[in-house]
């Protein structure tokens, strides 16, 4: 992280060039991709197709997903980490040639604020906002609550921190015990390592997402049926409605 940039690009590193290695690691955060997924084609709109804007598309996982299900969509894939969307990019071509896939390289922050009021039928993403800081987060959602519809839903797949502390710290260290069990038999003490290092940053006071803080916070922004549908561990699958 520099000064430039208020977000750890740590998706650059080698993290993000074998990417694949965390569904070995935390089959969850897979598992929150595929409900995000579930969630964008259970919604009901008016609109044909429905505008949909991901935040953190990284290696097309999530944006699959979407784009799997049976609705009518158009995505805005937002990632300003170039490692992880081109990859995307790849993965997701017939999509892209079908005109239902276009991606924006901006920060999640910058691609909201160039987003019309009321625009937007879905914001979705997965494993994403819990990498930002504290502040940023409070402006994205600022920003998503002004981009979505009426009747807009943000839909959100990610690490939320319990809100009790010590269970908390114990689902923590049963992660990293999991890290050490699947990386050292494969010699992968550099991937070890960095995920680590990319723990250390997620679970850090002025990151984690704790359940209680992030309803409060969207509450007070005006978002309304606030709701978590799914909880595995310390993920969980956020609902929210703009009213
Ligand atoms: C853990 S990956 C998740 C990717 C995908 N949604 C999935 O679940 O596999 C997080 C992604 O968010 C991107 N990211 C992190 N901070 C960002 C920001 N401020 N703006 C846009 N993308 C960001 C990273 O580059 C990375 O590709």
């Amino acid at each position: 992280m520099s000064n430039n940039t208020p977000y750890d690009a740590m998706f650059s590193s080698i993290i993000g060039k074998e990417y694949d290695m965390l569904q070995l690691i935390c089959p969850a955060a897979t598992e929150m991709s595929r409900l995000v997924g579930i969630a964008v084609n259970a919604y009901v709109g008016t609109s044909e197709p429905l505008q949909v804007v991901e935040l953190g598309g990284g290696t097309g996982i999530t944006t699959l997903a979407m784009l799997s299900g049976k609705n009518n969509l158009h995505i805005l894939s937002v990632d300003n980490e170039p490692t992880m969307q081109d990859q995307a990019k790849v993965h997701l071509k017939q999509w892209v040639d079908e005109g239902q896939l276009s991606f924006c390289g901006d920060d999640a922050l910058t691609a909201l604020q160039n987003l019309a009021n009321n625009s937007v039928d879905i914001i979705a993403s997965a494993y994403t906002l819990h990498n930002f800081l504290n502040s940023y987060r409070e402006d994205v959602l600022k920003e998503i609550f002004r981009a979505l519809k009426p009747n807009g839903q943000f839909i959100n797949g990610d690490r939320y921190a319990l809100n009790d502390s010590r269970q908390h710290t114990r689902l923590i260290q049963e992660e990293i015990g999991r890290y050490f069990n699947v990386l050292t038999p494969m010699q992968r003490n550099d991937l070890l390592e960095q995920w680590i290092v990319h723990l250390f940053n997620d679970e850090s006071e002025d990151h984690v997402m704790r359940e209680s803080v992030a309803f409060q916070q969207m509450q007070s922004i005006g978002f309304m049926r606030i709701n978590v549908s799914d909880r595995i561990a310390g993920n969980a699958l956020v609902t929210a409605v703009k009213p």
